[in-house]
């Protein structure tokens, strides 16, 4: 597929078939993640891919526990993919997929936030060209706020002057793969004096 077909064929993904992505497809996501665009060139941002559905599951509740509806804004997000501001029932932020890559930023970077969300842009376009699933998941800081989740970071070796920025879930689309989503009119101005 050409990029900007791919670009535009890319959705977020939010229902997932029990099946794990291969590690060589692993590989190549990953090494897109390192070569994204990053501040300074510094290459600060660190990534804990979590290969483990039962593990997945388990950190895509804590997502979900620490999220404070009271800041929600707006309706619907998808209607075919529903998410978890959609529908409250939902118990994991993760949506049963098999495996979730966990990015962090140094706590005192001015660029960390921006830095992350780069290197997921890049690894959600090398999943989409593999013909893997995916979806950039927010609120990586509090879900690592609490016992269980300081549990994890120990056990990575995450470093205390680190924090988690946000997720990108990994699999395979269960059911139809959702239509391309029609793009707001008048975002975009070109100027040419
Ligand atoms: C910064 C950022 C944070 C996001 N956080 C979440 C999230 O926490 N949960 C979720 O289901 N989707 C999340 N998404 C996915 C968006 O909801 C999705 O990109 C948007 O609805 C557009 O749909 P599309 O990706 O299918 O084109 C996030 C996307 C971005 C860029």
């Amino acid at each position: 597929m050409e990029l900007l077909e791919l670009m535009k064929y890319r959705r977020s993904i939010r229902k997932y078939e029990d099946r794990q992505i291969e590690k060589n497809d692993l590989n190549k996501i990953i090494e897109a993640g390192l070569f994204a665009p990053n501040a300074g060139g510094g290459q600060r941002c660190l990534m804990v891919a979590v290969h483990n559905k039962d593990t997945v599951e388990k950190i895509g509740r804590l997502n979900v526990a620490c999220m404070d509806r009271s800041r929600l804004v707006g309706s619907y997000v998808s209607k075919e993919q529903p998410s978890i501001i959609d529908d409250p029932t939902i118990k994991s932020g993760f949506y049963g997929a098999p495996m979730v890559c966990v990015l962090f930023g140094p706590k005192n970077f001015l660029y960390s936030i921006p830095d992350a969300f780069c290197c997921a842009e890049n690894m959600v376009l090398e999943a989409t060209n593999l013909g893997i699933s995916s979806c950039i998941i927010a609120r990586g800081e509090e879900t690592f706020a609490n016992s269980e989740g300081e549990a994890y970071l120990k056990q990575w070796n995450i470093p205390e002057t680190y924090i988690a920025r946000c997720f990108v879930l990994l699999g395979y689309c269960k059911g139809d793969y959702p239509a391309e989503k029609p793009r707001k009119e008048g975002r975009c101005l070109i100027v040419e004096e």
